[in-house]
């Protein structure tokens, strides 16, 4: 199975060598933090479990490459309704004739800008660019508004929504030229004209207008929203969870408009609860049925009540994300892990353990994309398949059914061990301790000290 990573490393140098690597298209659930006002000197990466971070496209290549190489996607922002005083092209932006134009109100050192303008074409282009040469995954083009904004109107002859869309389509086109995805940055108003040209779309605030729903179109295409909330959470909940019922917006919450660090993941399915029958089933029937509730409740406390989450990546090379996970809440006699760059996005791939201390069964996340979510029925298990040299694939069971449990770092570091249901370390006939091997497939194999050569290692997360 070794073997079976080579080729996949080497396809993958090949697609980076001749540069027809594809855009990236964001998954729906991928969970991101908007880190704008943030220096990236002061930005805790190892803290930061977000997969996508929103940050300013004047960054530098360096601290992209750390996200990067910390496995995040990366989104940047630039204004291309607006010239701000201290934007470095502003003396470009002035240059054009009747470009610059009204102060925005709310944001005082910006003023808008006539984007029907074509020599503001090529500025943006080198704005893209600059982006593109950073390495950024994506782009935020914010202030396309302006058509709705008082400042706007009163021009003589003021921006129409009709020039929003046509210069919207304009810097979708530009982006996928440069093969760079881009988001629609708040501008809803257009979004049923200008939504199929872009990849993924950002919004402030939508739960305080209850209109979150209004990207449900969008989102059944398949494309990812990211949300932001400005606000607490105890506060914003039950608004959140309606307006998120059926809109699976990638939600953070912020205390603060200035953008820091600080935010809170909103995972629906921790926060809200999953809708159970059970619970519409008492409200209909009368207390006769109390009884068949509490055996139903009782049959499910096999889940545990209090649990430690986790994910755990794979060590083996630097440039690849392998996960162990699957994506679908189901039994598997054995499943691939992918690489999370590739696109193969996988959706469950966190895990509860019942004790950080002592072997326990490893719980599959109900939670998403990484979310933290809540344990399920089914559990990681070894699986009936063998390779040939008898070691068995790991497979996914319901957990009443689970024989193993595991433990991280007991061998070494950075292995996860074997044990059987009793507690006792799992060895394999000659005695060898067995822990979590992986290529493409994972199984078992003796513990060894794992390193970025061999397939034992996994770097652990705590959710
Ligand atoms: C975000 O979307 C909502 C509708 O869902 C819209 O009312 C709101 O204006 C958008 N946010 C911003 C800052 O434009
Ligand atoms: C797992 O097994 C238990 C006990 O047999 C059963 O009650 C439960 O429904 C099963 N869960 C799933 C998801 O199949």
């Amino acid at each position: 199975m070794k073997i079976l990573f080579f080729p996949i490393t080497i396809l993958v140098s090949l697609i980076f060598a001749s540069n027809v690597q594809a855009r990236w298209k964001p998954t729906q659930g991928m969970t991101w933090n908007y880190i704008l006002g943030v220096n990236p000197k002061d930005f805790d990466l190892e803290s930061e479990t977000a997969q996508v971070l929103g940050i300013g496209y004047t960054n530098t290549a360096e601290t992209v490459k750390k996200y990067h190489n910390a496995g995040k996607k990366v989104i940047c922002y630039l204004s291309v309704g607006t010239i701000a005083d201290y934007d470095p092209d502003r003396k470009d932006y002035e240059a054009v004739t009747g470009l610059v134009k009204t102060r925005y109100e709310q944001w005082p050192s910006e003023r808008w800008v006539d984007f029907r303008k074509e020599g503001i074409k090529p500025l943006i282009i080198k704005r893209m660019k600059t982006a593109v040469s950073i390495g950024c995954d994506g782009i935020e083009p914010d202030n396309l508004g302006g058509y709705s904004h008082n400042e706007v109107k009163s021009w003589s002859n003021p921006i129409t929504k009709e020039d929003t869309i046509e210069y919207a389509k304009w810097l979708s086109k530009t982006a996928h030229d440069l093969n760079i995805a881009i988001g629609l940055k708040n501008v809803l108003g257009i979004i049923e004209s200008v939504g199929s040209y872009f990849d993924f779309a950002i919004n402030e605030s939508c739960t305080v207008w209850n209109e979150c729903h209004r990207y449900k179109n969008f989102m059944s295409t398949g494309k990812a929203v990211f949300g932001v909330t400005y606000g607490d959470v105890s506060s914003w909940k039950s608004s959140l969870c309606k307006n998120l019922e059926g809109v699976p917006i990638s939600m953070i919450v912020k205390k603060s408009v200035n953008l820091y660090q600080e935010r809170t993941i909103f995972d629906v399915g921790y926060y809200c609860g999953t809708k159970t029958t059970t619970k519409k089933t008492t409200t209909t029937k009368t207390t006769k049925t109390t009884k068949t509730t509490k055996t139903k409740t009782s049959s499910s406390t096999s889940l545990p009540s209090s649990y430690v989450s986790f994910k755990f990546k794979g060590i083996l090379d630097y440039t690849t994300n392998y996960y162990l996970g699957v994506q679908e809440l189901k039994e598997y006699a054995a499943f691939n892990i992918y690489d999370l760059n590739g696109g193969q996005s996988y959706k469950y791939r966190t895990w509860h353990l019942t004790s950080e201390s002592s072997p326990s069964f490893m719980y599959l996340s109900t939670g998403e994309f990484g979310a933290v979510g809540k344990p399920s029925q089914y559990c990681l298990d070894l699986g009936t398949y063998k390779n040939s040299e008898g070691y068995n694939y790991l497979s996914i069971v319901n957990c009443s059914k689970a024989k193993y449990k595991f433990k991280y770092g007991s061998s070494y570091s950075k292995t996860i061990d074997v044990y059987t249901k009793d507690g006792n370390h799992y060895t394999d006939s000659s005695g060898n301790k067995l822990c979590l091997y992986y290529s493409m497939t994972p199984r078992i194999s003796k513990c060894k000290s794992p390193d970025s050569k061999q397939n034992m290692g996994w770097s652990k997360y705590k959710m």
